[in-house]
């Protein structure tokens, strides 16, 4: 017998980029993001403008999905959206668009975990990809997000690390603004960090009890390290900024890995997947790789559509809970913050 096709729409809109994907069994048919540049000139996302984005946003982006899915949206078999962790303002948009385009076309509805969806991402069918056994680790970095999940199965998960202040990529974004960078400044850092001595400037790293993180305080470090060199040489950030990045980029990933290291040695577990847009940067790119020969662990880093905020991950997801039968009641509400 073969195997019914299902089409999946998963909606994302829990933060500055509005998303839609569909699915068909595990396959991405398209995957859609519109950035919102608005929020570059505010050096952070404003959620109020976010809100407003999405809604002149989300109506195009889904439409686009379907079309170059080649479906037409009565072929859909369910609308997965994100619930939550994000901006409330955000979220409600993704939420009522879903609840409206299922109700309209009589469908189920399915609530999305945007941090498991981060997760699940790995589970997107690709012919060039393998898809992590269980149990493995999961280290979601991100601007809004950095976690360290120990994952048993789809949807048994356990967070046994996480940031206790800012996240891993607001440490990429605020550096990069205290050296005079645009929003988002993560990939610049990464571009100078390239050219640069890691070691010419020790930052120390943080002490933090267990398997949690913090970024705070190396955030502070910089600003005054940088403060008082600029005092001495008005051209100092210019002078030297590739050292700078690379040495602000290496503290970072020794964090990472470091916790990492911590995880995978109190779990037993080698196996090791990423996400979230941090997982872009080419130093923890290397150091995971580097981590197969020196600890013997196996990595799984998706293709980058799949790593940043999109909505691709969220059809996983929305297809996995299909499997199951696991849909939402329409008196579901967004949430701000959800654990798994
Ligand atoms: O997952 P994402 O697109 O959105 C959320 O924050 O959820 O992640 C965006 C974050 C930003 O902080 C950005 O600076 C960072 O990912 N990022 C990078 C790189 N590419 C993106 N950070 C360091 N190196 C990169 N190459
Ligand atoms: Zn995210």
């Amino acid at each position: 017998m073969t195997k019914q096709n299902v089409y999946i729409l998963g909606i994302e809109s829990s933060c500055d980029d509005t998303a839609a994907a569909v699915i068909c069994n595990g396959k991405i048919l398209s995957n859609v993001v519109a950035t919102q540049k608005v929020h570059e000139q505010y050096g952070g996302v404003v959620p109020e403008l976010a809100s407003r984005a999405h809604q002149q946003n989300i109506l195009p982006v889904v439409d686009q999905a379907l079309k170059q899915a080649n479906i037409d949206k009565k072929d859909l078999n369910a609308i997965a959206f994100t619930r939550g962790p994000g901006l409330m303002g955000s979220l409600l948009v993704g939420t009522s668009f879903a609840k409206s385009l299922a109700l309209a076309l009589d469908i189920p509805l399915i609530d999305v975990n945007h941090m498991q969806a981060h997760i699940l991402a790995h589970f997107i069918e690709e012919d060039d990809y393998d898809i992590p056994e269980f149990p493995f680790l999961a280290m979601t970095i991100s601007g809004g997000h950095t976690q360290i999940v120990k994952v048993t199965d789809h949807f048994e998960m356990e967070i046994i690390g996480e940031t206790i202040d800012d996240a891993v990529g607001e440490a990429f974004d605020k550096s990069a603004k205290i050296l005079g960078m645009p929003y988002p400044g993560g990939p610049l850092i990464d571009k100078h960090a390239a050219l640069g001595n890691p070691k010419a400037y020790p930052f120390t790293k943080p002490r933090v009890q267990g398997l949690n993180f913090s970024f705070s305080g190396l955030k502070t470090a910089i600003l005054y390290f940088v403060q008082k060199q600029v005092k001495e040489n008005p051209d100092f950030i210019s002078e030297h900024l590739n050292d700078i990045c690379a040495s602000i980029q290496y503290t970072i990933i020794n964090i990472l890995i470091d916790k990492l290291k911590k995880a995978s040695k109190e779990t037993g577990i080698k196996s090791i997947a990423i996400g979230g847009g941090v997982s872009a940067n080419s130093g923890i790119r290397k150091a995971l790789k580097d981590g197969e020969s020196k600890y013997g662990w196996k990595t799984f880093i998706p293709k980058f559509e799949y790593t940043t905020d999109n909505a691709g991950m969220i059809a996983i997801v929305g297809y996995l809970k299909y499997l199951k039968g696991d849909f939402s009641d329409m008196d579901v509400i967004a949430k701000a913050r959800i654990k798994f």
